[in-house]
């Protein structure tokens, strides 16, 4: 059998190279058909995960993407901020109603909770921005200050004797000085009933995974957000409060860069962002109105519409270089059929100056003009091609572009969102 990721072995990662909303929920859906073990490792429910398969479509936030596969054992591990109103209220009603069970979900309980709170003081904070960030309000990065500041509540807690005791000490606290109204009695009943229903869904993530390494299980871990966003290395402050590329991975599983043997960096076709913050190659006018409603270019999880913008070669590379990207997925190259030239950016100037790129800082990136390359377009429909060489020679030249330019090869092509609606390379 030729070796290609549809037979991946091994420990696979997926992380975004761009702002989000790469396809991450769709690769793993399709890689999971292969997967012992799916783990997510960071972010919370700002996640929007979209996956269309023959159980139906699905907006996973907690949830692995991998939950479609029996077989998969699916972590939440300790560095993602569980939302349980997220996974309770929304997640499980989607898998119910779908038939679909998530009878091998396990969720670590040294995950940070995500609590009514955190949402409230997202929402607050961002309203007095002068600046705004654009967060997705559901209380991400409060939920992650705490667990830094060593005050959050813990997925275990749950479980303590005295936990109504710590919420209720920890809703004075924020009652009496962040001015909060938050009533003790609705949070407790609340997390009450969460509890109840998360109990036989609790365990420790970091044996199972070092016990399925050591047997030689295929791993997959599924990347949120990507590479821009992450907050020591994005655009700060447009960022997010995790670390979205592969040191997410040592936080929140105890496991070294240099065990994992693929790290796919995944980006669409063409770039997008939602919520603040630069984007160099943002494209204006009769192409954005096209990529918007050709690729639906609205959020997952805040419904907001997405600015779309040329691959960025420049930042790609750069994603690709820390995070030790040795294989590419792109996805959406459906959407450019009928474009009839696609851009390219391989370089910066400011001013007449040649720039290099400077990591985490939002200042020179909006300062930063693109240097394009124009390549052709194609007309014809691909959606129902599974061959490379079956690609129109133009979206075979884009693709060998961009794998020139980078020095990474392109091994998985989306050309629709379904499960295999993909090209294997
Ligand atoms: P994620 O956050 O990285 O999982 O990405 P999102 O689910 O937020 O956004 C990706 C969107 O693109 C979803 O609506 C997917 O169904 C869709 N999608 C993914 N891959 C493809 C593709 O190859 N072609 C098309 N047309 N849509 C895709
Ligand atoms: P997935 O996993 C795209 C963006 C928000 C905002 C910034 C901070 O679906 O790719 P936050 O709520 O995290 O404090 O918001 O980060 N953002 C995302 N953008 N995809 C995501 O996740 C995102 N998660 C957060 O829009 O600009
Ligand atoms: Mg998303």
């Amino acid at each position: 059998m030729k070796k290609s990721l549809k037979n991946w072995q091994g420990v696979t990662a997926i992380i975004g190279v761009d702002w989000g909303d790469s396809g991450k929920g769709r690769i793993i859906d399709d890689l999971a058909q292969n997967a012992d073990v799916a783990a997510r490792f960071n972010g919370g429910a700002n996640t929007g995960h979209t996956i269309e398969n023959n159980f139906g479509k699905f907006a996973l936030h907690i949830v692995p993407s991998g939950i479609f596969n029996k077989k998969t054992i699916c972590l939440v591990g300790r560095g993602v901020a569980c939302d349980l109103e997220s996974l309770i209220d929304d997640e499980f009603k989607q898998l119910k109603k779908a038939g679909v069970s998530w009878r091998n979900l396990i969720i670590d309980p040294s995950a940070t909770l995500t609590m009514p709170w955190h949402k409230l003081k997202d929402g607050l904070r961002e309203n007095t921005r002068r600046q705004k960030i654009g967060t997705t309000g559901r209380g991400v990065g409060p939920a992650y200050a705490d667990r830094v500041e060593r005050v959050g509540l813990q997925v275990g807690d749950l479980y303590k004797n005295d936990f109504s005791k710590l919420l209720k000490e920890e809703i004075d606290f924020q009652n009496k000085y962040f001015a909060l109204e938050l009533s003790y009695q609705k949070i407790l009943t609340q997390f009450q009933n969460y509890a109840k229903v998360t109990k036989p869904l609790i365990g420790r993530t970091i044996p199972i995974m070092q016990k399925a390494i050591q047997k030689g299980q295929n791993i997959l871990f599924e990347g949120a957000q990507g590479w821009l966003l992450d907050v020591d290395a994005g655009t700060y402050p447009f960022v997010t409060s995790s670390n979205t590329g592969i040191i997410g991975i040592w936080k929140s599983f105890d496991l070294h860069p240099k065990k994992i043997n693929n790290i796919i960096g995944i980006t669409k076709a063409y770039t997008t962002r939602v919520g603040a913050g630069p984007i160099p190659t943002k494209i204006e006018g009769r192409e954005r109105q096209l990529i918007i409603e050709k690729g639906h270019e609205i959020g997952t999880t805040s419904g907001r519409t997405r600015d779309p913008g040329w691959l960025d070669l420049v930042l790609l590379k750069a994603a690709a270089e820390v995070n030790g990207v040795n294989q590419l997925a792109l996805t959406k190259l459906d959407i450019f059929s009928g474009f009839k030239k696609i851009k390219i950016c391989v370089g910066y100037t400011i001013g007449d100056k040649k720039v290099d790129y400077l990591s985490g800082n939002a200042d020179f990136l909006s300062k930063c003009k693109p240097v394009y390359m124009e390549l052709d377009g194609w007309k014809k429909d691909i959606s129902k091609i599974r061959k490379f060489t079956l690609l129109p020679k133009a979206a075979q030249n884009y693709i060998r572009t961009i794998e020139k330019i980078t020095n990474v090869p392109i091994t998985f092509i989306g050309v629709g969102p379904k499960r295999e609606e993909v090209i294997y390379v």
